[in-house]
């Protein structure tokens, strides 16, 4: 089961090294253009080697037109070659010059409520538009001509941050194609997977077809879930035509376009087909809480971003202080800057980049972090930490393009998320998928455990272990994917919910989980009792006693044994976890909710069985620690981590490994609180 990866996977194979750098904006500073030559000097001293260029830069590109100047970036990409750096060039996509919005009216979007934006804002395009995506192709050619084969230039970033979506009459009728093509032109094919005969919903042709919004229909949850799909794909469809021209013209230079943490409005794994590189914008709020639970959450995005392309990602954005768009902006602390940089490349990144370098003067970004601040100078804390975090990446080059082998996975599906979203019925003050998908991801991330995060149509065969919570949607791919998994010997996770309904949001029938997987899980739901926010249940593992909170689903076994036992409730006695052995595998069924406990005991006791220890094997790692790992297939690097901001920890390695910051050899490791250490296998 397990695939051992002999080869390096560069994030970046035009680069095949650590990118260290920063969203950096010269154009903003156009008219004192001697600070570009300080940024350079300061690039130079910050350990930085990359600039990403170029991303809101159209005005300045073409500041009428079809009349073209690049000379600002010509200039700029010189510089950063000569100073011995690296550029990723981005398109200007994502924010347009004030003629195009005023000749052409239809490149600004219309909002749900039906009214047209005027220009403003940014990330704010019709995706639709012909005129748009005409004028984008435009520039990316010649952008892709000028600077396709320019050595200094390693990869494409497409845009910026891609997201939301347009209700023009445009996007409309592309709505209406894209559904006309799903239910191959016949209306009544849709109007059955809609379930429309439901108060008299009916549709009579594909005409009367209008996105959900306020003012339209906003009841029909198959109907809710296509037109996610449609603006998924319609994103996606605009990062392709933005690719065409640039995969002309620059054919060897990997793309990617920055993605974000619990986005919601396309689905990501679609979206990573057209890309070569899984990039990332990283904005935890650090310090608002227990810092070990920002870190796993953060982590669990990490392990996302990994998994999408199954190889090394790029951390493309994250703030080396603090931000200035949360409710309170708060900078991160002394050791934790680095630390958080360093997060990302344990989980898998080959680079750590900044949004910003440069702070500008003016306007919403003014007191956002950035590598330079307003003072001008290296002496700042802030400056000398991203110094820091450049010489670690270093230090610890061999790394970057080592990859990842997990055993175990946890499925994520923005499907499913839409449709838990858009599903009245259990609680509908909210269903937590995310904060429930992240309670199985943590247990991982407690124990030192290397865990992918994958869509459920994913290749399962190499992991011992899968995790598939609240896997409410379910469509036949899905029910054929999991059966065949544990059929073949994989161990499957699931939980209350999974298998209810099908890739059109209509409900299963004949008991759930959906078909086949009944007899996968050995058992059948009958119903769930939601609880009440401040009502508790309880479950018996073995005479220990677990906390149940939000949902007990009442199951009936049908073939499986029970692990856990329901102890109160009108379902006392009855089975709350499940374990099922089908095929060469087997099947574990969690019915109900748990505050922590159960699920961790259980899943502990299922690692054992299955042999899959931590990277710190034996280890028990105290709270705020974790151990992750990367490698080339000779080597192990192991990384280890501190999140506490006040308790050190002492921790016992598998055996004497050479750390690669120290150079010693060692098989003990002192980590005092917010640091880090990166251990190389003999
Ligand atoms: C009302 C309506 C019904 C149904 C129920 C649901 O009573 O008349 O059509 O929607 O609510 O509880
Ligand atoms: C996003 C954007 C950047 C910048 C940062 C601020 O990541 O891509 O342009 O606005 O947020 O945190």
């Amino acid at each position: 089961m397990e695939a051992i990866c002999m080869t390096k996977k560069h994030a970046c194979p035009t680069y095949p090294h650590f990118l260290h750098g920063a969203d950096y904006n010269p154009e903003q500073w156009i008219d004192t253009k001697e600070i570009w030559d300080v940024d350079m000097d300061l690039m130079h001293k910050a350990n930085c080697n990359e600039m990403t260029v170029g991303i809101f830069s159209w005005a300045k590109l073409e500041p009428k037109e079809d009349q073209y100047d690049f000379s600002f970036l010509d200039e700029i990409i010189e510089k950063v070659a000569a100073n011995g750096g690296k550029v990723i060039l981005a398109t200007p996509s994502g924010a347009r010059p004030h003629w195009m919005a005023d000749k052409y009216p239809e490149v600004l979007r219309v909002g749900p409520d039906g009214v047209k934006e005027h220009f403003r804002a940014r990330h704010n395009h019709c995706f639709t538009s012909p005129i748009y995506r005409e004028k984008v192709q435009k520039i990316n050619r010649l952008l892709a001509q000028r600077y396709g084969n320019h050595p200094a230039v390693v990869a494409w970033h497409i845009s910026n941050e891609f997201g939301g979506e347009c209700y023009c009459e445009k996007c409309q009728n592309a709505f209406r194609d894209y559904l006309r093509k799903k239910f191959h032109n016949d209306i009544g094919a849709l109007n059955r997977a809609y379930w429309t005969t439901f108060w008299s919903h009916t549709y009579d042709s594909f005409d009367q077809i209008e996105a959900p919004s306020p003012i339209t229909e906003t009841g029909i949850h198959g109907l809710n879930l296509d037109w996610r799909r449609f603006v998924s794909q319609q994103t996606t469809d605009f990062i392709r035509c933005e690719i065409a021209p640039i995969r002309e013209f620059s054919p060897h230079l990997p793309i990617t376009t920055n993605m974000m943490f619990e986005h919601y409005g396309a689905d990501y794994h679609q979206m990573a087909e057209v890309l070569d590189i899984a990039s990332w914008d990283s904005y935890p709020e650090w310090h608002n809480g227990d810092d070990a639970d920002i870190a796993q959450k953060t982590a669990f995005w990490h392990d996302l971003y990994r998994s999408l392309k199954q190889r090394p990602f790029l951390l493309m954005e994250s703030t080396p202080s603090l931000v200035n768009w949360k409710p309170y902006n708060k900078p991160k602390r002394p050791g934790l800057d680095v630390l958080s940089s360093i997060q990302a490349v344990a989980h898998g990144s080959d680079s750590v980049q900044y949004f910003q370098w440069r702070k500008g003067r003016g306007s919403s970004e003014k007191f956002h972090g950035a590598v330079v601040g307003h003072d001008g100078t290296e002496n700042t804390r802030v400056f000398q930490s991203v110094k820091t975090t450049g010489a670690v990446l270093q230090k610890i080059d061999e790394i970057a393009g080592t990859v990842t082998n997990a055993r175990v996975a946890v499925i994520f599906s923005w499907e499913n998320m839409w449709a838990l979203d858009d599903c009245q019925g259990y609680a509908n003050a909210g269903k937590k998928y995310w904060e429930n998908v992240y309670a199985y991801h943590r247990v991982f991330w407690e124990n030192g455990i290397d865990c992918d995060v994958v869509s459920p149509h994913a290749d399962l065969s190499k992991y011992n272990l899968v995790v598939a919570p609240m896997l409410y949607l379910t469509d036949a791919e899905t029910v054929a994917n999991l059966k065949g998994y544990v059929f073949q010997g994989g161990c499957l996770y699931g939980t209350y919910m999974l298998g209810t309904v099908d890739g059109n949001d209509l409900c299963y029938l004949g008991g759930i989980p959906a078909g086949e997987l009944k007899e996968v899980f050995g058992i059948v739901a009958e119903e769930i009792d939601t609880l009440y926010p401040t009502e508790r249940q309880h479950a018996e593992v073995k005479g220990q006693c677990h906390e149940l909170v939000d949902y007990c689903e009442v199951i009936h076994l049908n073939g499986a044994n029970a692990l856990a036992t329901y102890l109160d409730g009108y379902y006392k006695g009855m089975c709350a976890v499940s374990e099922h052995h089908y095929g060469k595998g087997r099947a574990i069924y969690q019915a109900c909710r748990d505050s922590g406990s159960l699920k961790d005991t259980v899943l502990r006791q299922l690692l054992q069985e299955l042999d899959i220890q931590g990277n710190l094997a034996g280890e028990t790692l105290p709270h705020g620690v974790t151990a992750h790992s990367r490698t080339d297939g000779e080597h192990t690097y192991l990384f280890l981590e501190n999140y506490s901001a006040t308790e050190p920890a002492e921790l016992v390695l598998p055996g004497q490994m050479d750390n690669l910051l120290t150079g010693e050899t060692t098989d003990l490791c002192h980590l005092a609180p917010y640091s880090f250490a990166i251990y190389r296998s003999k």
